[in-house]
Parts: structure tokens; sequence; C-alpha cells
């Protein structure tokens, strides 16, 4: 039976996902490196917060140049993570508690240590045809190699094409130089990807995400960029919604929980992968939202965050998605994105409210929430004061760029440290003993300094804490129909630093209003109305919004 908007509404709209960053979440062997069985371990600190899912990032065999993203097997488990025995044992541990487990496919590529890529390296036909492979010129040489097939711009610097002297043809990478982007117009690929999802539902997985999706259909002809780096295409590109249908088909997925995560995007493109009638895929992370603090549209200047763009692209994303029957997941943070709470807010004067006025922001919108591991805790950036403390392939790449294009160390350091992946990714804190209790060892990354309060036991024992707040927004969301599926608008607020919108359903409205400024605001007026939730307590008047307040209220019949 085919999934209806109704039916797809009281799923997914009742729904929170959690995501566990799996190297960084809880080490159980003392290497200082996350891994499956320290999961297992943290599943009932997971089902007390109340969320129904775990996107576990991909914990399948694999060099690890991109923490995973670089897949040399995808039925299997990097040993550095655990065995399959311990992937069973955490799957049905959560399951007991009622968690579901969403796995994390790499689609649109292969670490160069796949198999496939080792035969297509031999010549192998059949496996130069998995990848994008286009013949060199023929007096072409290691030394002198001459141009690549497109001028495209690889997402983590240099060339998106590599030379392969021995073949005397390049291949097409749009990240690292061993991520190989896999030839989806080959039925042979599709099918073998079809078949890695049947794999790991027949183990009982139940959700999936889709690792940059909207790139894997490249067009026909290949051609320079003259306006950009390439994306625009191959982003969203000419076979994708047929591409994404036949996998959905095939893999036996259609109507369950899945994420397709969307790279330079457009509303229409989302509102056709998430639309139910359309049977692709479950919602669609997009990212313009995170984009108002680019200077020039440039990851790598900063810029403060464009209040008012930022309300235009949710007002946007939230009404047109609502209107066309799409479906949104709801974030502000992942593992390549730095803490939001430092991000968009003021953690050195209102710590506790800017990382609670965030998921007031998105938990209440329509979509499907997702908390990212830490974030429930307030974690914020690193405090990281050199280069050396940096692991990630990005942030290393960029350092160097920046000085090529003519920053100073200095501040290429602070751009760096102002944006770099690594911001999100630091250990997860425990508690305050050594490392956070995240490792009896030497963490790959080293912890945040503010662990010994900001921490997850500390945050347990305090019934005012921001993770105290964020168990608020679930149970919030199991309880109320109006934030599971009802209908959405934007309000105009009385000032550019406020976000406020309405919820509807029957005749029910919350209204929610969002302060992102260390500034009093004045509020909008509303009448009545029951106060559901706010970071701060009950103000004698409703006039004015505190710096960084958010607050929901709820009208009955009014
Ligand atoms: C996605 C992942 C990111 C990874 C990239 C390439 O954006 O979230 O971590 O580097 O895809 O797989």
């Amino acid at each position: 039976m085919s999934t209806t908007i109704a039916t797809r509404d009281t799923f997914l709209g009742s729904k929170v996902a959690y995501q566990v960053y799996i190297r960084s979440f809880q080490d159980s062997d003392g290497d200082g490196v996350g891994d499956l069985p320290g999961i297992t371990r943290r599943l009932d600190y997971l089902a007390d917060l109340g969320v129904d899912y775990l996107w576990i990032t991909p914990f399948f065999p694999s060099p690890q140049r991109d923490n995973g993203y670089d897949v040399s097997d995808y039925r299997a488990i990097e040993p550095n993570y655990g065995t399959m025995a311990d992937f069973e044992e955490l799957s049905r541990e959560a399951a007991a508690r009622g968690i579901g487990l969403m796995l994390d496919m790499v689609f649109n590529h292969t670490s160069t240590e796949h198999a496939w890529f080792r035969r297509a390296l031999a010549g192998d036909p059949t496996y130069l045809a998995y990848y994008k492979f286009v013949d060199a010129a023929p007096d072409a040489t290691a030394a002198n190699p001459g141009e690549p097939p497109t001028n495209w711009e690889s997402k983590f610097g240099g060339s998106a094409w590599e030379y392969v002297p021995t073949l005397n043809k390049w291949y097409l990478h749009l990240f690292d130089v061993t991520q190989a982007d896999l030839n989806w117009d080959n039925p042979q690929v599709r099918a073998e990807l079809a078949d890695v999802l049947r794999f790991w539902r027949s183990k009982g997985v139940s959700a999936f995400r889709f690792d940059v999706v909207n790139l894997i259909s490249k067009p026909a002809t290949w051609e320079n960029d003259y306006e950009g780096d390439g994306r625009r295409f191959y982003s969203d590109g000419p076979h994708i919604h047929e591409y994404l249908r036949e996998l959905v088909r095939e893999g036996g997925i259609d109507g369950m929980m899945t994420v397709g995560e969307m790279s330079s995007t457009t509303l229409e493109s989302c509102i056709g992968y998430t639309n139910p009638a359309n049977h692709e895929l479950g919602m669609a992370f997009s990212f313009h939202h995170l984009k108002v603090d680019y200077l020039g549209g440039d990851k790598w200047a900063l810029q403060d965050p464009d209040i008012p763009r930022l309300r235009d692209i949710l007002r946007t994303w939230q009404e047109a998605m609502a209107a066309g029957d799409g479906w949104n997941a709801l974030f502000w943070s992942n593992h390549d994105q730095p803490r939001p709470n430092s991000r968009f807010g003021d953690t050195e004067r209102h710590w506790y409210e800017s990382s609670t006025l965030l998921p007031t922001c998105t938990h209440l919108l329509r979509g499907t929430p997702y908390i990212y591991q830490g974030e429930e805790l307030g974690q914020t950036i690193t405090d990281f004061t050199s280069i050396d403390q940096y692991r990630d392939v990005e942030s290393l790449n960029y350092y160097r760029i920046l000085q090529e294009r003519g920053l100073s160390a200095d501040e290429a350091f602070a751009v760096v440290h102002a944006r770099s992946r690594d911001d999100g990714r630091t250990p997860m804190a425990w508690d305050g003993s050594a490392h956070g209790g995240f490792t009896t060892g030497e963490p790959w990354l080293e912890l945040t300094g503010n662990y010994p309060m900001v921490n997850a036991e500390a945050e347990m024992a305090d019934e005012h804490s921001v993770r105290a707040y964020f168990q608020e927004l679930i149970r919030l969301r199991k309880r109320l129909p109006v934030i599971q599926s009802g209908g959405v608008r934007f309000l105009d607020a009385p000032s550019d630093a406020v976000i406020a919108y309405d919820r509807t359903l029957g005749d029910e409205r919350l209204v929610v209003q969002c302060n992102f400024s260390g500034d009093e605001q004045p509020a909008l007026a509303v009448g009545g109305g029951e106060r559901l939730i706010g970071n701060y307590d009950e103000p004698c008047g409703r006039e004015t919004l505190r710096p960084w307040e958010a607050v929901a209220y709820l009208c009955r019949g009014e």
C-alpha cells in the first residue's frame, strides 16, 4: 500500500531522530575512537531523552580519509567500530527500547580502496564502467596530464578530477581524491546499491539516511563551468528522480523513515523527492538556512548571521514544502556544521538561552527534528588554539588554500576555527572525569574545554538543564497533533531579530516566537492561550522578548 499524505504526516511528524557521530560518541575499548558497543552502552540515556531513531554515521570498512564517508565495503563493519555481532546486539537492544536504527548510505561515491575501484584500476572494463572515467589526451603523461575533462572543483578543494597514468584516464571525485564518484547511469551499479539496502533491511534496519544523494546523476556531456564550481551541472541532475524511485522500489524501502542529504538543492526538487505520491524519500535535509553567515556565499569567508534572511529561508521552505506536500528534516546541527549555539547565539553571556532558543525554533516547525549528539547538552565549538589540533581533511585543506589565497596564517586559522567540521565533532561529554568519560585512552580529537560543566551527568541531575528542555520539546511533539501535522505560517514580527510562526490544526493554534538577539525586542501580541514552553520564567507581561528568549503559546477555540 502506498503512503498517503495523512499517514506520512502522522508517522514522520511524531518522530524525533538523534544523530550519533560514531567516532566521537562513546569509546568502549580505550582506543580513543567511539564504537558500536559504546552506543549500546548509552541506549538508556537515549531512551530517556525520548528519541525514536538513531542515525549512526558510517561504520563500514573504510580507510577513514573522510571519517567513514569513504566506504570500502558496504556490507561489513570497520574493525575499529566493532563486529557484525556488536551491530546485531545494538540493533536488538535498541529495538527493545523502541528505538530504530537509521544507517548512513554513502552511495554517491566509494573509497578508492573499494574492490570495485581496485578492479577498475587494474583495467577491468566491467568495473571501469562503475565509475566516471574519461579518456585523457593520447599524449598525456603523469608529469603532464593536460587539462581535466572539466574545470569543476572538488568540495574539499582542488580539481574534481584525478589522472591515472596507468589507464591514461581521469576519474571524477566530487569530494576527496580517495572518494571516486559512482556511475549511476550503469544499471549494474544501481542494482548493486539496491542490494546493499536489502542486505541491511534483512538485519532489521528500519531507516536510512542517504549521503549527498542529489549528486548521483551526472550530466551526459562534460562541460566547463564558467560561472561556478560545477555544482549546477550535477546537483539534482538529469535522472535523479528516476534513479531514486528505482532505488526505493528495488531496495523495498517505500514509506519507511528515510532522509536524503540534498546538497545545493532547490525547493522544487525537494518537493519532488519527498511528496509521497512520487515514492522517493521520506524527507530532505537542505542547507540554505545554514549559509546565512557565509560572506558572499563563501563558507570560508565570515560574516554575522543574517537573521532576516534566515527567517525568509525558513518561511519559504516551510510554507512551500507544506503547499507541495513535501516534508523537511528540521535541524541546525550535524557532523559537518559548527555548533549552532556558538554560531547563531551568544554562548559567552547567554549559553543556556542560546542553546534552547535554537531547538525551540526548529522542533515546533512542520517536519521531523534531528538532534545531533551533544546539541542536547549545549556543547559549544572547540577552543583549539593550533591547527595541529584539527583532524578534518576539509579543514586542513582549506587552512592551506586560504593562505594560498593571501590570508596570513592567523587569519586562516581564525576562519578554520569558526568553520571547521571538527567544531561539531569533538567527543560527547558524558561526565566531568578525564576526557569527559568518552574514552579511557587518548581521544582522536580533543574535547571542548568546558566539558566539566557541560556534560550529560551534570545535566541529568539538573531539572532546568538544556537537556531537560530538549526532553520537554520531544514530549510536546509526541503529545500534540498540532505540532505533528498542523499547518504552518510565518508571522510578520515587529523586529528583524525575531522569527515567529504559528501552527494550526482544527481549533488549535500554536504561536512560537524566537528572539535571535542579545537585546530586548517587542513581542507579537498573542491573545490568551496557555504558555507551553519557554527558556525564561513566565514573564509578568507578554510585550517583550528578553535576550535570546524563545516562547510558545497554545490557544484553543479562538
Ligand atoms: C556528506 C557528509 C560529509 C561527507 C560528504 C562526502 O556531506 O555528511 O561528512 O564528507 O558527504 O561523503
